[in-house]
């Protein structure tokens, strides 16, 4: 049976993650940017180790948020993937719960937001599931020129998977 446990990342996962990233999205990053978010951002920074691999792992960073009348703090997933070998099994909605869950309660974030690709239909049915909204368009967000939705949630994210997340 698959055995799935998701945690925060330590140091030594990084390299693995980055690796992910490569295999599994075309936006990747420089070294350092990984490092500067897992400092920055330890309690959402986490890793799905499934047979002591890394199956899966998800970054967020905490923005400021100003209007009128006061500032808040929104949770910005920055990357999200898992490897294809481990897909359909629950861990990318377990990944997006366990984050957005700690977004709150460590980070005081009261809501969630992400970009994703306009024709990543995988994700944005998964986001869909977990009660995003598509709140808008940014045209040609991406390098290769395709626009992204920005899409947004408000805690508590449900977890409407089978049986209990990872
Ligand atoms: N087609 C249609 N719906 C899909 C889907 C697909 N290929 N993959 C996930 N979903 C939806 C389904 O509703 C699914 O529930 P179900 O399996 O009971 O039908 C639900 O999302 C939960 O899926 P889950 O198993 O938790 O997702 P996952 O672990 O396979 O991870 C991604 C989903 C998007 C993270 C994964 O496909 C991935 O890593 N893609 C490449 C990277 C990427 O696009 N990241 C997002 C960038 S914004």
């Amino acid at each position: 049976m698959l055995s799935v446990k998701i945690r925060e990342a330590d140091p030594s996962d990084v390299e693995d993650v980055m690796m992910l990233n490569r295999l599994t999205l075309p936006e990747n990053y420089p070294a350092q940017f990984f490092y500067e978010i897992y400092s920055q951002f330890p309690k959402t920074f986490l890793v799905a180790k499934a047979n002591g691999v890394v199956a899966g792992y998800i970054m967020l960073r905490m923005e400021k948020a100003y209007s009128i009348l006061k500032v808040s703090t929104r949770a910005h997933v920055i990357s999200v993937a898992v490897h294809p070998s481990y897909r359909r099994q629950g861990i990318g909605m377990a990944l997006l719960v366990h984050a957005s869950e700690r977004a709150y309660k460590e980070y005081g974030a009261q809501e969630v937001y992400l970009e994703v690709r306009v024709t990543n239909a995988p994700a944005i049915s998964l986001y869909k599931k977990l009660g995003f909204e598509i709140k808008g368009v940014n045209k040609r967000y991406y390098s290769d020129g395709e626009d992204a939705y920005v899409m947004e949630a408000a805690f508590p994210l449900l977890y409407t998977g089978q049986g209990q997340p990872f």
